[in-house]
Parts: C-alpha cells; structure tokens; sequence
C-alpha cells in the first residue's frame, strides 16, 4: 500500500471527515431559512477563495470541507428555503436527502443488472409506480436520465426511429442522409430544451412546422397543419412562463388517427396527473406516445432526476442502441438500455424514496399546495393593485405593474431584499415578473412575506 492509499483508508477508517460534512450540512440546514436567498457581494467575492493552480500536493481532507462549507455555501441559492421562487426549481423532501446520502456511500454504476442489482430492482419499482401515477399504457417503458432536457432527447430520438422504420428506413444502419423527411410540428411556445434537442438530433428551426400559440402558450388547435404518419408532434405539459396546457385530447385524437407520434415535455407539469384537483389539466396526455419529466421539480427529488416514458420500448431502446463485447446484459432490468449513458449515477433510487415516502396521497396534496400557494400569491397580488398577466391554472404567476419601468425596478427590488427570489421574463411583449411555486417548504406565512415584500416595493419604486 503507497502512502496516499495508506491516508485515505485511514480517512474511511476514522469517519472524522464525514462527521465534518455531517455537521456542516446540519448547520446549512439549521440555518436556511434565514440564509439570503441569492447571497451577498461579499460572499460571491469570498468565492475568489478557490482560485489557486492545481495543488501539487494532497491536502487535509477535514480542513477542505470546512473550507469549502465557509466559502461554498454562502456562495449558494437558498433552494431549499421555501422562498427561492425563481426557474421552476424544485425544493428536495428530507428522506430524498437521506437516501442520497446513503446510496452516495453505495457509489453505484447504475448501467447494468450487473453493476448494481438494486438500482436495477429500484428503477422497475418507479417504472410501475410512475406507469400507475400516470396511468400510462401497460407497455411504457422508462429511462431514468439527468433531467428533462436528456429526457426530450431521449423521446424525439425514439420518435425518429420509430416513425422512420415505419417509412422503411433503418436510422441505425442508415443514418440520417437521404432518409425520408419527418415533418416536426411544434408551437412557438416549445421549450428551449426542446428545440436544443431538434439541434443535436439534426434538425434546424427551419425543418420546423410552427404552429401559434394562444396568449397562455398553448398549441392553438385550429392552427395545426393536417397531420400524416411522418409527422412527430411535440406538445408541453406546462409552459415554462404561464404554467399552461396543451389540449392533448384533442391533438393526440388527431395525431392516433394517422399514426403520428406525439412527445409530451411535461418536465414539472405532467404531475399534474397526480392531483385529484389538477388532473383535469393533462386530459387526454396518455394518448401519446412518450412522456418527458423530471423528479427533480415538481416532486421535489435532489437534482439530476428526469425520466423518459415511451409507450413503443422498441423505439427507444434500438434508438439508444448500446453494444460491445463488454457489455453484459442480464436476464433483469439492465437501465443502460434505457438511456444515453452507460455508466451513470444510481439515480432513480432517489425518485423511488421520494414517491414510497409520500405515496400517492402525499404527492396529490404537495402538488394541489403547489397550486394553492400560487392562487394564494395570486389573491394577494391584484389585492395590491398588481395585474396578474396569466391564468393561474398550476404553479406559476406571472405579475406586471402598470409601467415596464416599475417591474423591471420591483424585481431589482425584491432580489435585492434578498428575502426571496424571483426572477424577470417577457410575456407576450410585456415585461413580468415570473413566480414558480415548487418546493415542499413553501407556507402560508412564506407567501404573506413575499406579498410583504411586494408592498414594501411597490413604495419604494412606484412613485
Ligand atoms: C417545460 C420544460 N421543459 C424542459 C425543461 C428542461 O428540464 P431540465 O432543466 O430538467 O433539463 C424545463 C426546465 O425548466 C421546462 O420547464
């Protein structure tokens, strides 16, 4: 055994510097809901700390921690906090933390039965229970992938696959030059991820059949082109702006008769299907083909948590196509066959802790909270005189002032407090200010303080 191999069993041994992490992460967590919710200058200068050339010499692992907890974490976003409202980013519930806590030590490959039974075992579990959740088609298959821009990714290339094999053409043996044109049909409101994906599977905006969107940013119906079997429709559950949905019932009637394949990026939006109150808004969204969505939004998993549902398991596995000698498939679920990656993080174990810890009820009321926090917000907001420039059918609400000037001063103002987090967009050529409310720890009292906040603004900048 070398020195450094000598150093580290004895760091494994001693678990000194694992109780450092432990009680730094105490603190952090003692401390956020005080925490700024952006941090301060000093504290993003603090971050300067880091900058240093290689070390050419290994260093205290217990003083790197402290180090890092001193300079790092008053250098992050309080998202967990309850107030940081800002990108649809989702709180993480406690068990999720715990379980990433534990399956880290694991240090799983979860690519192959081979690798990591349990990641295996644990990616069918939430491949059913997500399946009943949003009571899909028996045959959906699911991939569990960083997010939902890998998601899409995953979905759109199942979709050319499938929809050019049906068109007689193997992308697999063939690729891409001299196939049959699919016809892409998306609405102007489609996701930057989205169209990010169209880039990266060979597909320019000007392939694009766009379609208008109402004033909410939903696929207008009477504006969608005749549709055929070449066609890959793409459809969003959740606008990233307004919170709205796409009349999925309608479309996919349209989009089965002749058999297109619609893709549904539903990357917080599809939870929706989970709430006895909110299910009404994703009618008809089992009619479609595949399925986008992150844990790490609305059901407030950790980060890196998106999953991608396709109802022809075919298509998805021939288009994320792995081979090698070295590859050992197994008789079980073997997870690469699902995804992009080969090696990747044990992931889906943290979505299975979060859905067996709330179960379908405790999903139904976090989301339906969501809902009501955002009605909440939106009561109090014209209360003060604010116009609110869309329907709040979800989590998000999106407030102007009468004068462009004075939203773009009231958000300025409300970061500055740095009591809460919101962030700026456009809607419809109008300035807004963006709310998403999409963490477990927001309260009542959370969104009083932020209408505080608004007040409080409002004399500061509207004179
Ligand atoms: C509608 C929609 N689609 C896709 C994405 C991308 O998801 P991710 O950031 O998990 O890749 C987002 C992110 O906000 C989104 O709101």
């Amino acid at each position: 055994m070398n020195l450094l191999q000598q150093r580290m069993q004895d760091e494994l041994q001693n678990k000194s510097l694992f109780e450092q992490a432990k009680t730094n992460a105490y603190s952090y967590m003692n401390g956020i809901r005080k925490m700024d919710t952006f941090p301060s200058k000093p504290n993003l200068e603090n971050m300067a700390y880091f900058e240093e050339p290689l070390p050419k010499q290994t260093c205290n692992a217990i003083e790197l921690i402290e180090k890092l907890h001193e300079f790092g974490s008053p250098a992050t976003i309080a998202q967990t906090g309850g107030r940081y409202f800002g990108f649809i980013n989702g709180g993480a519930i406690p068990v999720s933390l715990g379980v990433k806590w534990l399956t880290d030590v694991w240090d799983q490959c979860g690519g192959l039965y081979l690798t990591s039974p349990i990641n295996s075992k644990l990616e069918s579990i939430c491949e059913d229970w997500l399946k009943s959740i949003f009571n899909l088609p028996p045959a959906t298959v699911a991939g569990f992938v960083s997010g939902t821009s890998m998601a899409n990714l995953c979905g759109l290339a199942a979709a050319r696959f499938h929809l050019l094999q049906k068109m007689g053409w193997d992308i697999n043996e063939k690729g891409l030059g001299g196939a049959p044109a699919i016809r892409i049909i998306a609405h102007e409101q489609a996701h930057a991820s989205i169209k990010k994906t169209l880039a990266l599977l060979g597909y320019g905006k000007k392939n694009i059949e766009w379609v208008a969107s109402d004033d909410q940013g939903r696929c207008m119906l009477e504006k969608l082109p005749p549709l055929d079997a070449s066609c890959l429709v793409l459809l969003q559950a959740g606008n990233a702006n307004t919170g709205s949905f796409d009349n999925f019932d309608a479309i996919c009637d349209l989009a089965n008769k002749v058999g297109a394949w619609v893709h549904i990026d539903g990357a917080f939006g599809l939870w929706a299907a989970a709430s006895t109150s909110l299910s009404y808004l994703t009618k008809g969204m089992q009619k479609a083909s595949s399925w986008a969505v992150d844990g790490h939004k609305t059901l407030n998993t950790p980060y890196d948590s998106g999953v991608i549902l396709c109802k022809y398991p075919k298509a998805l596995i021939s288009a994320l196509q792995a081979t090698g000698e070295y590859i050992l498939y197994s008789e079980q679920r073997d997870p690469l066959l699902y995804t992009p990656e080969l090696s990747k993080r044990a992931r889906a174990i943290e979505l299975w802790a979060t859905m067996k810890y709330l179960g379908s009820d405790g999903i139904d009321t976090m989301i339906t909270t969501f809902h009501e926090r955002a009605k909440q917000l939106e009561y109090g907001l014209t209360k003060l005189g604010l116009e609110i420039v869309n329907e709040v059918v979800f989590n998000q609400v999106l407030v102007a002032t009468k004068k462009e000037k004075n939203t773009k001063e009231l958000i300025n103002y409300i970061q500055n407090s740095r009591e809460c987090w919101l962030g700026g967009s456009t809607w419809n050529g109008k300035t807004v200010i963006r709310i998403s409310i999409c963490s477990w720890m927001t309260t009542e009292k959370d969104i009083e303080h932020t209408l505080l906040l608004f007040e409080k603004g409002m004399e500061h900048v509207i004179t």
